[in-house]
């Protein structure tokens, strides 16, 4: 893909809404599933779709304007011209615009109330009240519907930790995620290790949901839930291996600080502290636009994305050692306390 001038990318934006909604007929028509392997003709994908060629050409231009698709015009014939899509479109137009969207859900939080109001936002003028959004959540819905957002975006980290599941539980007993949600990272990793107990660490109102996922998982027994705020008082001892995920970019960097040294001092020597969440890069930065912009008006939520290795000098500066940036849709920060 080139990068597209600022002038391009305005038009695109200001047409975003069509764009969503070629994006959104490519993926349900199934035109992704054929372009993606490509190449493939303007001839052949009329003949096999039921579409006209001079149509779909078009329709096609606007796929290619937004940087997704490569074509070959070796003729005038335009019926001759070949596509391909780029490498995981279909999967990210899934993410994006299929039943299972996390924007759709992002979508549901009151946004409007800032939408045009910036200025006074910026400002201090305007702030979301706590109805809109507090942090952390403050009523029984607002944490259903967090959490659920949550879950629902989940989906890099369990394939990141499925993809080191042998080295991460190896010889492990007791895992702590901390500030974890409502329970499906920990769930899920209990699949992949069978000698494995995992507690969930998490404000008290979120414990209810912690049991729903426990009633529904295939470890009941091998699941728990330990209410703490991991603020008021030290993270509980008894654990050889320890998580946060997509929790230490919520706070400014000294209360980040101050829970890597918790999690210090409450791992045994030799113990595991695991950091995941979307390290800062350019792409996950557009990814977190949502966020980025809603939580303009709320200042109690830091939504700080930091690189990777933010992480891996703070482990050094607690005292870890053996730390390692783990590969994965998110990398995998890991560090161990001395034996
Ligand atoms: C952004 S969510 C991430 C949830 C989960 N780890 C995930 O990635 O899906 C942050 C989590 O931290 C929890 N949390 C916030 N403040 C907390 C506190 N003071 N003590 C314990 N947990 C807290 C929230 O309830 C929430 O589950």
């Amino acid at each position: 893909m080139t990068e597209l001038s600022p002038r391009a990318l305005l038009s695109l934006l200001f047409h975003g809404s069509k764009a969503v909604d070629v994006v959104t007929t490519a993926l349900e028509t199934g035109l992704l599933d054929a372009l993606e392997p490509g190449p493939v003709s303007l001839r052949d994908l009329a003949a096999r779709f039921g579409m006209q060629p001079l149509r779909l050409y078009k329709f096609l231009d606007c796929l290619e304007s937004l940087g997704f698709l490569e074509r070959d015009e070796p003729t005038d014939d335009i019926n001759d011209t070949s596509y391909r899509a780029v490498p995981g479109l279909r999967d990210a137009a899934a993410a994006t615009v299929g039943p299972a969207s996390i924007e759709r859900d992002r979508d549901t939080y009151p946004w409007q109330r800032l939408h045009g109001h910036l200025d006074d936002t910026l400002r201090g003028d305007l702030s979301l009240t706590e109805d809109d959004f507090s942090w952390p959540p403050k009523t029984e819905e607002q944490t259903e519907s967090f959490e659920r957002s949550m879950t629902v975006g989940l989906g890099p980290v369990l394939e990141t930790f499925d993809r080191h599941a042998d080295r991460l539980w190896s010889g492990r007993r007791r895992f702590l995620d901390v500030g974890g949600g409502a329970g499906r990272l920990a769930d899920h990793v209990l699949s992949s290790a069978p000698g494995l107990h995992a507690d969930v660490f998490n404000l008290p109102p979120v414990a209810p949901l912690v049991e729903e996922t426990r009633k529904n998982s295939a470890h009941p027994d091998r699941l728990g839930f330990v209410p703490g705020d991991f603020f008021a008082s030290p993270l509980p001892t008894g654990y050889d291996a320890m998580s946060f995920v997509r929790v230490l970019h919520d706070w400014p960097t000294p209360d980040s600080r101050r829970l890597v040294e918790k999690a210090y001092d409450a791992l045994p020597p030799g113990g595991l502290l695991l950091i995941c969440e979307e390290f800062r890069t350019p792409d996950r930065l557009a990814v977190q636009f949502f966020w980025s912009y809603f939580l303009i008006g709320a200042d109690s939520a830091v939504s700080r994305l930091r690189e990777a290795t933010f992480y891996t000098t703070l482990l050094a500066a607690t005292g870890f050692t053996g730390i390692e940036i783990l590969p994965g849709p998110w990398e995998l920060v890991v560090g161990h306390k001395p034996a």
